[in-house]
């Protein structure tokens, strides 16, 4: 799975979807740049959201808040005291690691070494069964599990009671090596802000350290009367918002998963309070039947609900995907209560407050919240759709079998030859579908090489302009994931593509 993965990041490069930051100065850690391709599927992602979101739902509306907040804002929100990592620092190397990422990875080691004790058991079990040796391993394992067991406890323990002593202890006990320069050398653990700061004003005095907003959510609940107020919002209602958000995360890994810069669509939903586990619920079952409306692979999602809730939190779930490096984060759903609002009226001195006409009474709302990082949902389908594929002639390809409504282009048009009127003919019909599509021309290459490349951009269909189209007409249409092909008079195309690449 490590070398499919690399090769979707290889991929995704060759075929521009995502490049490096600041490729040609050796890059970026952890920002990355979308291209030609990665700009129109990014589009289509926010536009298939914004859709299901705001455009399908009477009571739900969209805002655009700017990436910068008053500093108050973070303070009222928890951000500045405590959206933290623990980290270290290894003497030797010099090198920065979240702790509880070196944590994480010595627990991971564990498990592969059991699944490999478990595997070679199995194997030896079909060949000749030993009780002593059987009997041997399984104790092995049991171990192994508790020892993970006990360590995820103790960490866990001391992060909730703020002794970064203890986390830099169960460092050492565990005899955790850096994995660059092997020394178990260690600093003290520390936390460390994830947010980044600039300044605003253009004098030193005159100075203000503000935050590039961690999340979109706090441009929502501080517009919250805004909206309500000019929109004449009856609760329950939503707020919509898609938007970047920066966190200076330590570890970055895993490509688009975990960046520095990103995309958030978030939406905050604001309910009576006591009702918001009717909600809840129905936000879960909202999401979960949106993602697999995109059509890929429906094994690949589970929901991840929460026993530990975050302090603002009296319920949470996330969306997990099966991602190349296994089952991860990909959207969470949060009943956030009514914390946030509430902070912000102590932090504001400003009432945050409705007036429920129905029961002639004034509260503060309490809020759902569905939170989705764009990028990473780009990362799931670009995983689903990549495939190597052996084809019957002894040939292979690669092919990105992106949904058609989310395919950056629907459709590339290709003359066979270069000559005889058929590039003239092929601009014709292209000229007809940019109206409602985005189209390619392509005439450089062999027909069969085009298709390849066109395959692996991910473009849904191929139309070609042969000599036949000149006597009646028609062109033949083929399909990317089938590689069959169908002859279809040009007046019919337009509305046979319509159907199946347009939202
Ligand atoms: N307002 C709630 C909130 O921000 P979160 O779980 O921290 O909650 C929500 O983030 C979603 O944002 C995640 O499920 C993930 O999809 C995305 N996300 C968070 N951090 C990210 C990062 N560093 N890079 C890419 N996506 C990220």
């Amino acid at each position: 799975n490590e070398d499919l993965f690399k090769n979707i990041i290889g991929h995704a490069k060759e075929y521009g979807y995502v490049f490096q930051s600041s490729e040609i100065y050796d890059g970026l850690s952890a920002v990355y740049d979308y291209g030609q391709n990665g700009v129109e599927l990014k589009k289509n992602l926010r536009e298939y959201w914004w859709k299901a979101m705001v455009q399908m739902h009477e009571n739900i509306v969209g805002i655009d808040a700017a990436i910068f907040m008053h500093p108050t804002t973070w303070k009222a929100s928890g951000h500045t005291d405590a959206f933290n990592d623990p980290l270290i620092d290894n003497k030797t190397s010099k090198k920065r690691y979240r702790a509880d990422v070196l944590i994480e990875d010595w627990v991971e080691k564990i498990r592969q070494k059991i699944d490999k004790e478990v595997t070679k058991a199995e194997k030896r079990f079909g060949e000749a069964f030993n009780k002593e040796e059987f009997l041997a391993t399984n104790q092995r394992v049991l171990a192994n599990q508790a020892k993970i067991d006990e360590v995820e406890n103790r960490f866990k323990t001391a992060m909730e009671n703020e002794d970064l002593a203890d986390v830099k202890q169960l460092i050492i006990d565990l005899e955790i090596a850096d994995p660059i320069s092997g020394s178990k050398d260690w600093t003290d653990v520390r936390q460390f802000n994830l947010m980044f700061s600039t300044e605003m004003g253009s004098t030193a005095e005159g100075a203000n350290k503000i935050y590039l907003r961690p999340e979109t959510a706090q441009g929502i609940f501080v517009n919250f009367l805004n909206v309500q107020k000019t929109g004449r919002m009856k609760i329950p209602f939503g707020i919509a918002q898609i938007g970047k958000a920066f966190r200076n995360e330590i570890v970055a890994r895993q490509f688009i998963f975990r960046m520095r810069e990103f995309e958030q669509m978030e939406l905050q939903f604001f309910v009576r309070p006591g009702e918001e586990m009717k909600w809840y619920d129905y936000w879960k079952e909202e999401r979960i039947k949106w993602h697999k409306a995109i059509g890929i692979a429906q094994e690949n999602y589970r929901f991840h609900d929460h026993l530990k809730l975050a302090h603002y939190a009296n319920a949470a779930s996330d969306i997990e995907y099966n991602f190349p490096f296994g089952f991860k984060e990909l959207e969470g759903i949060h009943s956030r209560t009514d914390f946030d609002l509430k902070q912000h009226e102590i932090h504001s001195g400003k009432k945050l407050q409705y007036f429920d006409p129905e029961i002639n009474e004034s509260y503060v709302p309490y809020v759902i919240e569905t939170s989705i990082g764009l990028d990473r949902l780009f990362l799931s389908i670009l995983s689903d759709s990549y495939k190597e594929e052996q084809l019957e002639d002894g040939s292979s390809r690669v092919v990105l079998k992106i949904p058609a409504f989310l395919a950056p282009t629907k459709v590339a048009v290709l003359p066979l030859t270069k000559k005889d009127g058929l590039p003239e003919k092929a601009r014709e019909i292209l000229d007809e579908l940019k109206l409602d599509m985005t189209c390619q021309y392509d005439e450089k290459n062999a027909i069969g090489k085009r298709y390849r490349i066109h395959d692996a951009n991910g473009t849904p269909f191929a139309i070609t302009v042969d000599h036949q189209t000149l006597e009646d007409n028609t062109v033949t249409v083929r399909d990317r994931d089938t590689m069959e092909q169908e002859r279809m008079p040009i007046a019919e195309l337009a509305a046979f593509l319509d159907k199946k690449v347009n939202m």
